[in-house]
This record gives C-alpha cells, sequence and structure tokens, in this order.
C-alpha cells in the first residue's frame, strides 16, 4: 500500500462567511507500507482535518489523496465506503463510540456491517488484547476516558486495516497504559504489515515512530525533536 498527498490545499468557510479560514497548503507526503509516521503540531495547525481527508471523510480543496495509484477524489460513495470499511482504522480524537453499544458491539459493528464470521468471537478478543475484557458489557458511558479510547483503538484494529490512522490515541491513557498500547500498535505494524499513521503530543510514543512530521504553516516538515 502506498499512500500519497499531492499539493493538498484545505479551507473551511469562516464561521460569519466573510475570509476562509485556511488550514492546509500545498502539503505533499508519501507514505509505504509497513512504515511507522508521526505527525506532531500546535493546537488548530490542521492535524486531524488532514487525518479526515486521508481516510476519505472530507475532500481537500484542491489537491489529491491518492491510495495506490488511485485518487480518492475520483472514487464514488460507494468504492470509498468499501476503502474505508475494509482498509483504514480511523481512532478519533473524541474516539466517536455508538453510545447505545456496548463495547462489545462497538468493536464488532465493523465485522458486521462487512458480514464477518465470528464477529463477536473477534470483537471480545480485540478487546481482552486491549485490557478490558471485563468491560465488554459496558455502554460508553459506564466507561472512563481512558477505556473509552481503548474501545476506539479496539473498533479500529479489529478489522486488521492497511493503514491505521490515530488522532491522539494515548490522549488519556496513564503512560505505563500508554506504552502497552504502542507495543501493541507495533506488534501489529510487524504481524499485519500495518502502516501507521499517528497524531501525538506524547514523545516516546512518536520516538517509536520511523518519521516525525511537524505541520506547521498548512504544511509537513521532517523534524527530529
Ligand atoms: N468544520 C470546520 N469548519 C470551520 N473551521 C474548522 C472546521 N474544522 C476545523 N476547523 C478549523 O481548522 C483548524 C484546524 O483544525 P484541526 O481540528 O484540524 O486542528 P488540530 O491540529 O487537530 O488541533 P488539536 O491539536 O487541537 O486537535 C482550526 O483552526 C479549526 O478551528
Ligand atoms: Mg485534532
Amino acid at each position: 500500500m502506498i499512500l500519497k498527498l499531492n499539493k493538498i490545499h484545505k479551507q473551511y468557510p469562516s464561521a460569519d462567511n466573510t475570509e476562509a479560514v485556511k488550514v492546509l497548503e500545498n502539503l505533499n507526503l508519501e507514505i509505504h507500507q509497513k512504515e511507522t509516521v508521526a505527525i506532531i503540531g500546535q493546537s488548530g495547525c490542521g492535524k486531524s482535518t488532514l487525518l479526515s481527508l486521508i481516510a476519505g471523510l472530507d475532500s481537500p480543496t484542491t489537491g489529491e489523496v491518492i491510495l495506490d495509484g488511485q485518487s480518492l477524489q475520483t472514487m464514488n460513495e460507494e468504492t470509498l465506503a468499501k476503502y474505508r470499511s475494509k482498509q483504514i482504522g480511523i481512532v478519533f480524537q473524541r474516539f466517536h463510540l455508538m453510545p447505545h453499544l456496548t463495547a462489545l458491539e462497538n468493536v464488532s459493528l465493523p465485522l458486521e456491517l462487512s458480514r464477518q464470521r465470528n464477529s463477536q468471537q473477534q470483537a471480545a478478543q480485540t478487546l481482552e488484547t486491549m485490557g478490558l475484557g471485563h468491560r465488554k458489557n459496558h455502554f460508553p458511558h459506564q466507561l472512563s476516558g481512558g477505556e473509552c479510547q481503548r474501545v476506539a483503538i479496539a473498533r479500529a484494529l479489529v478489522i486488521k486495516p492497511a493503514l491505521l490512522l490515530a488522532d491522539e490515541p494515548t490522549g488519556n491513557l496513564d503512560e505505563k497504559t500508554g506504552e502497552k498500547l504502542s507495543d501493541i500498535l507495533f506488534d501489529m505494524v510487524e504481524s499485519i504489515s500495518m502502516t501507521l499513521l499517528l497524531v501525538t503530543h506524547n514523545h516516546s510514543l512518536a520516538h517509536r515512530c520511523q518519521r516525525k512530521l511537524q505541520l506547521r504553516d498548512g504544511s509537513l516538515h521532517e523534524t527530529m525533536d
């Protein structure tokens, strides 16, 4: 799998419809299979925006997101949905768990949507890996912030995605739980040749990635920080 971002510009209309908010400007990126990349940058610089473009949840104002030679901008909704459900795991900054579904049901949902067998068992196993075997039947409002975060990660990983996009995956976790989680992520990179693109303020997590990129003034810059 090769992901390429070609001359991406992204702007949002301003709240009062005057001047547009320019977020990404002439951003380029190329990521190869099994690469691990950390994106860092100040609050509001456009990190979550960038992930949503790569996930095909939003479109760039101009420029292209190209996966294995095919531009997401040329795909119809159906193809795009297939791409997301089969190839991409997304951990949202605000989790987006389904409030009326239990932890187990949240994690098994992507498997059920793609009609896979044994979805409950696979979901249970993934939750177990996340240290949440004892919380399977809890609803999101009965879980702590860090537990919700781990359910969200389990839901992204259960489909064994070719590409995992993770927005602050350790944001709500203590150091020890955060490290355990990094071990799980990097094990998956090895075992299923997963490509990992994460946004993080966690230095030790960023350091474990092969590349560190800073998002600044709308584009990405290699950094050693
Ligand atoms: N739907 C939207 N409409 C208008 N402006 C938006 C929209 N989404 C984001 N923005 C603006 O775009 C900028 C980038 O937002 P984004 O969420 O990508 O930042 P971020 O780098 O993820 O920040 P943080 O580290 O705080 O999560 C912000 O200034 C934000 O206010
Ligand atoms: Mg963000």
